[in-house]
């Protein structure tokens, strides 16, 4: 880069315009590579010490196989010099095993040149010499370029031995900063330069506002959090507050027997559950809840239930776990309300939701993992209903542009009645279920210390669903998990959870409306 610099300043400084810069060479008398040319140009054009304009031009260039006949001679000049001088020739057959394909192209040429003609099965010679006029064309082409019988020329190409090429290269003069050196530009102003007062005659390099930018290496959110963002935004759009979810570990009283699930419930089992080994059990939880819940379960207390009749054993409710549903953070948000309607002297409607990581024990394939993420919402009012929770689930799908919701009822431990939530997918053509919902059950609720006319609704969904058909991820593990491409991260774009990504939940693709 330096030398071409210096042999085009030298050479401007000698001739004062370079008319051609394909005619410089560089010291070891080679041509030289016009786009290094062309860069140094750039450069120097940049600081005003020169100017330039392309010039473009044509010439022509052997192909492989018009190489190899300036080289060796032409196909019918070989044929020519490969069958003997005299009566007898040489046999067809001969000549092909001689020459192989050069043969066949080189006979046709040759007799339409009249060369050589057939005698019986023989090939003759008809004159005693020829000139191979093709041979010294190539070999013109190769070292000018050019070949002034464009009749000729046309044949070689159509014969593929030649082809057309396009080179750019520049004339070059002085700029008004022309110099021999290169003058060091200062890329910023600096203190000691207004100090010394250098700043004045100092040169500066310009800047360049076509340059791009540095791509900022900032952090990334991987795609759930992207994903999970959109959702929150739809919660916080409708009122809702988020509720806090750093505790993976849990109790079993917050899992499962604040929300009314009995201590021999199969979902207890080690088969479905984390349990923790070290801390393995906890005794803090509030005492006078746990008595009041250790009555519902036994027989119901004052719910107007008759509980699960088994003897509910605290050292059960103790044993820690990772957290199994996001529901373990809802009941003790449900028991805070509680206690703060006490203190408040009344009631205040709340709507909290959540967005986190839950653990089961489950067989790990392509689309269950051990961890998933749950999104949850809860509405706690005064005489909530069913019809509530089927128009407010319209108004939060739609959101999301899921039109067509149905409902089909289902047995959840806690909730009663209970619903799953249906989408249509237009591309299955069927209903997909998307989510399920229920009202509290009251043996949940007013143990929790909730008044008797409060009702709760809530619903839950998974992230990742939504997050695989997002992306176009087919297998969780590239979602999750040691497998992830750090790539990935950085490369998907940020989720809109516009109309368009519930459509495409709904299989619905926009091109069908
Ligand atoms: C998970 O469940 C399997 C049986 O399905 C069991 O063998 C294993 O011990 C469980 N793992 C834990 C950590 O509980
Ligand atoms: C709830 O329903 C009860 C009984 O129908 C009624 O007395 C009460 O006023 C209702 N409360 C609200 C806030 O609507």
């Amino acid at each position: 880069m330096e030398e071409l610099q210096t042999l085009v300043l030298t050479t401007l400084d000698r001739d004062n315009v370079i008319e051609d810069t394909k005619n410089l060479k560089s010291t070891q008398g080679n041509a030289l590579d016009q786009l290094a040319v062309l860069g140094v140009l750039n450069s120097l054009k940049s600081k005003d010490m020169l100017d330039y304009t392309p010039l473009t031009y044509e010439y022509w260039r052997l192909t492989g196989e018009g190489e190899q006949l300036a080289k060796e001679g032409s196909h019918e000049a070989r044929v020519f010099a490969a069958i003997p001088a005299g009566e007898e020739g040489l046999a067809i057959k001969q000549l092909q095993s001689i020459l192989g394909a050069t043969a066949k192209i080189g006979q046709g040429n040759a007799f339409k040149k009249k060369w050589i003609a057939k005698k019986g099965d023989n090939l003759v010679r008809c004159v005693d010499t020829i000139e191979d006029q093709t041979q010294k064309d190539l070999q013109q082409i190769q070292s000018t370029g050019q070949l002034q019988d464009t009749k000729t020329l046309n044949d070689l190409k159509k014969r593929k031995l030649v082809e057309k090429q396009k080179t750019t290269s520049y004339k070059v003069t002085k700029g008004p900063e022309f110099a021999l050196e290169v003058k060091k530009e200062a890329t910023d102003i600096t203190y000691e330069m207004l100090q010394s007062g250098e700043w004045k005659t100092a040169s500066f390099k310009k800047y360049n506002f076509d340059a791009v930018g540095v791509p900022p290496a900032g952090g990334h959110l991987h795609p759930l959090m992207k994903v999970r963002q959109e959702f929150r935004e739809i919660f916080f759009e409708m009122g809702f507050e988020e509720m806090a979810t750093n505790c993976f570990a849990e109790s079993s009283f917050w899992n499962f027997d604040a929300l009314f699930q009995p201590q021999q419930h199969p979902a207890r089992d080690a088969h479905d559950t984390f349990f923790l080994k070290d801390p393995a059990t906890t005794d803090r939880f509030p005492r006078d809840l746990m008595e009041r819940i250790k009555v519902t379960h036994e027989n119901g207390g004052d719910t107007g239930s008759t509980g699960y009749n088994y003897v509910w054993k605290e050292e059960d409710a103790g044993k820690m776990l990772l957290r199994t549903h996001t529901t373990a953070v809802s009941s003790n948000m449900l028991y805070k309300l509680a206690e703060k309607t006490k203190e408040l002297g009344e009631f205040r409607p709340a709507k909290y939701f959540s967005i986190d990581r839950v653990f089961r024990n489950e067989t790990v394939d392509a689309t269950h993992l051990a961890e998933f993420h749950q999104i949850e919402g809860v509405i706690a009012d005064k005489n909530l209903t069913l019809g509530d929770l089927i128009g407010f689930m319209d108004v939060f799908f739609k959101k999301m542009g899921m039109e067509k919701i149905r409902f089909k009822p289902t047995y959840n431990p806690y909730t009663e009645p209970s619903m799953e939530i249906f989408s249509y997918h237009k591309g299955l053509k069927k209903w997909v279920e998307i989510g399920n919902s229920g009202m509290f059950r009251p043996e949940m609720l007013l143990p929790l210390g909730l008044p008797p006319d409060v009702r709760v609704i809530a619903w839950g969904l998974g992230l990742e669903r939504p997050t695989m058909i997002k992306y176009g991820i087919s297998n969780i593990r590239d979602l999750l998990g040691h497998k992830v491409k750090i790539d990935m991260i950085k490369e998907y774009p940020i989720c809109r959870l516009d109309k368009k990504m519930g459509k495409e939940l709904a299989g619905i693709n926009d091109d069908e409306e």
